[in-house]
C-alpha cells in the first residue's frame, strides 16, 4: 500500500513540498495537491509582478512537478470550507499545510480605514487579476499616490503604478485591468521608508528597475541619502549607490515622477470623506529602534498603499501562534502527522527558491516521522468530496483554463497570455457549470 500525503496549498512551497515527496521517498507514494483556487502555483500566478515575466516562467518548472505520475491536482477544494482536518487526517496519512500569508499587515495610524487608504495586497491582487478582486475595485484618479514601505512588494506596485499601459500591454494583466491602467491620472508616486536608504529591504536588480522606468523621473533628497556603509554587505553598498546616483540626476520631463524618501514614517492619514493627505514625521535610531523626531511633513495623496509586509491567517483546527503569526513548528512538524511549509511556516519572507530548502526539510522531518509506520488512512478523499457535491478542479481543467488564456491573447494581438477575470469566466472555460453551495461560487 503506497503512502498518502496531502499537501494544502498549490504554491512554490506545496509544489516543492510534492517534488521533495517524490524525490525522497523509499516507498510507494500518491501526493494530491489541494488548492482552493481552480489554478496553481499560488504568488507565482496571483504576486510575482506581471512585467517579471522571466520569473514567472518558473511555473513552468512547478508544472513539471504537477505532471509527475504520483502527484494530483485537485483545485477549487478549500481547507476550512470544504474539508477540515479531520477529513484530511482520516484519508492521508500525512498532511503538509502551505497555505501562505494572504492577508495584510496593518500601520495602526489614524485614518488607515479610510477610502482611499488599501492594502498593496488588494493592489497585487487586482493587477495580477486575482478572482478574490473584483476589476472596479481601483480607480486611479488621482495625480498623488504614497506606497509605504520600501521592500521588493512596495518596488513591485510602484513599477505598475509608474509604467505606461503601452508597457504592460504585453504582459498577463488582464484586459479590464490594462484599461483602467491606461486611463490612470496617477503623476506623482512619493515611496517612503521608515528608516534609511542602508535599511531599504529592496534587492539592487529591483530598485535598478526602477532608475529604467522610461515614463517617470527619479528622485532621492541627499540628505536623506546619507548613510556609512563602508562595512554593509554588497547588497546594502549598492543599494545605496544607486539611491546616491539619482539624487545628483537631471529631471528628464517625463509624465510620472517617483519620488524616494527616506527617514520618515506614517502617522496619519488624513481626509473627511476619503484619503486626501499623509501625514508623516521624520525619525531617527535609539538604540536600533525608529523614533520619532517631533518634525512634521503633510504631503498631498488621493491613495496611500500600505506595503509593510503580508500575513498568514490562521486554518481552522490547526495551531497557530498570534505572536509570529506562524504555525509554530520544529523542523516542519506541526502534530502526529501534521507538517507545515512555505511562508506559514517561518512568515512572509524570502523568494520563490527559498521554499525549495524549506520544504525539503519538512519532507525529511515526515517520511522520518512515518518511517515503518502502518498506513492510517480509512477513508477517500473523493468518496467524501462527491457526497458534498463538491468535484474538484483537475489538472486537466486547468490546462483548458490555460489555454484559454493564451486563446484570449491571440485575439487581443497581447503577449502569452491574458488571465481570465473572474472564477465564473475561468469554470466557462474548463467546461464546469458555476454552482453555489460546496462548489466554486462565482466570484
Ligand atoms: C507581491 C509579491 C511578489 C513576489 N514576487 C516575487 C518575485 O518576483 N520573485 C521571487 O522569487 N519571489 C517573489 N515573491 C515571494 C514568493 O512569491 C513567495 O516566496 C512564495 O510564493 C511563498 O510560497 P507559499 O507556497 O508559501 O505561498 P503562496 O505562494 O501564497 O501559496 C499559497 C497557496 O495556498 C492556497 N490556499 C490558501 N488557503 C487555502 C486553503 N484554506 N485551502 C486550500 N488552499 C489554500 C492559496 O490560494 C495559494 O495558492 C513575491 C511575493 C509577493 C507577495
Ligand atoms: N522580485 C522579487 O524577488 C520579489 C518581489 C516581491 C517580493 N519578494 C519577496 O517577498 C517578501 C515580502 O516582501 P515585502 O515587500 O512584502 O516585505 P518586506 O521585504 O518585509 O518589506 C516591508 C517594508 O515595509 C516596511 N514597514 C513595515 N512596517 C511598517 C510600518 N508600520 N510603517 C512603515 N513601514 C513599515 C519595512 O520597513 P522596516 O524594514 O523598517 O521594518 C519594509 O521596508 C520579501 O522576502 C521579498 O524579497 C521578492
Amino acid at each position: 500500500m503506497s503512502l498518502r500525503v496531502a499537501i494544502v496549498g498549490s504554491g512554490p512551497a506545496g509544489i516543492y513540498t510534492a517534488e521533495a515527496l517524490t524525490k525522497q521517498a523509499t516507498v510507494p507514494l500518491r501526493v494530491d495537491v489541494l488548492e482552493r483556487l481552480p489554478t496553481p502555483y499560488g504568488l507565482v500566478r496571483y504576486g510575482v509582478a506581471p512585467d517579471h515575466t522571466s520569473i514567472k516562467s518558473i511555473a513552468g518548472y512547478l508544472r513539471g512537478v504537477l505532471e509527475l505520475p504520483e502527484v494530483r491536482f485537485l483545485g477549487g477544494v478549500e481547507l476550512g470550507k470544504d474539508v477540515d482536518v479531520a477529513d484530511l487526517l482520516g484519508c492521508y496519512d500525512a498532511v503538509v499545510y502551505c497555505t501562505g500569508a494572504m492577508v495584510d499587515r496593518r500601520m495602526g495610524i489614524p485614518g488607515e480605514d479610510l477610502p482611499g487608504s488599501v492594502a498593496a495586497t488588494d493592489f497585487v491582487n487586482w493587477y495580477c487579476g486575482h478572482p478574490d478582486m473584483p476589476a472596479d475595485r481601483f480607480v486611479l484618479d488621482n495625480p498623488e499616490v504614497a506606497v509605504i514601505g520600501v521592500g521588493n512588494v512596495a518596488v513591485d506596485v510602484v513599477r505598475v503604478l509608474a509604467k505606461t499601459a503601452e508597457e504592460l500591454r504585453a504582459t498577463d494583466v488582464p484586459e479590464e485591468v490594462l484599461a483602467r491602467l491606461a486611463a490612470s491620472e496617477v503623476k506623482t508616486i512619493h515611496m517612503i521608508g521608515r528608516r534609511g536608504p542602508e535599511h531599504a529591504k529592496f534587492t539592487l536588480k529591483e530598485l535598478r528597475e526602477l532608475g529604467e522606468l522610461a515614463n517617470a523621473d527619479v528622485r532621492v533628497r541627499p540628505e536623506e541619502c546619507v548613510a556609512d556603509v563602508t562595512t554593509a554587505s554588497r547588497q546594502v553598498r549598492g543599494n545605496v549607490e544607486v539611491l546616491r546616483s539619482w539624487t545628483t540626476r537631471p529631471f528628464m520631463g517625463r509624465p510620472r515622477r517617483l519620488d524616494v524618501r527616506f527617514w520618515m514614517r506614517p502617522v496619519e492619514i488624513i481626509g473627511e470623506e476619503r484619503v486626501e493627505a499623509l501625514k508623516l514625521e521624520r525619525t531617527r535610531l535609539v538604540d536600533g529602534r525608529v523614533v520619532g523626531t517631533g518634525e512634521f511633513e503633510t504631503i498631498p495623496a488621493g491613495m496611500v498603499l500600505r506595503s509593510v509586509g503580508y500575513q498568514s491567517v490562521p486554518l481552522p483546527g490547526v495551531p497557530f501562534s498570534e505572536t509570529t503569526m506562524t504555525v509554530p513548528n520544529e523542523a516542519g512538524r506541526v502534530r502526529d502527522r501534521e507538517y507545515v511549509a512555505g511562508w506559514l511556516k517561518r512568515g512572509p519572507t524570502g523568494v520563490i527558491g527559498t521554499n525549495k530548502s524549506d520544504a525539503a526539510e519538512t519532507v525529511r522531518t515526515l517520511l522520518a516521522d512515518l518511517a515503518g509506520r502502518d498506513p492510517v488512512r480509512r477513508a477517500d478523499l473523493d468518496d467524501l468530496l462527491a457526497a458534498r457535491g463538491v468535484s474538484p478542479i483537475t489538472y486537466e481543467h486547468w490546462l483548458a483554463i490555460e489555454a484559454a488564456e493564451a486563446a484570449l491573447a491571440r485575439s487581443l494581438d497581447r503577449g502569452d497570455r491574458v488571465k481570465l477575470l473572474g472564477l465564473a469566466a475561468m469554470l466557462t472555460a474548463c467546461d464546469r457549470e458555476p454552482r453555489s453551495g460546496n462548489d466554486l461560487e462565482t466570484g
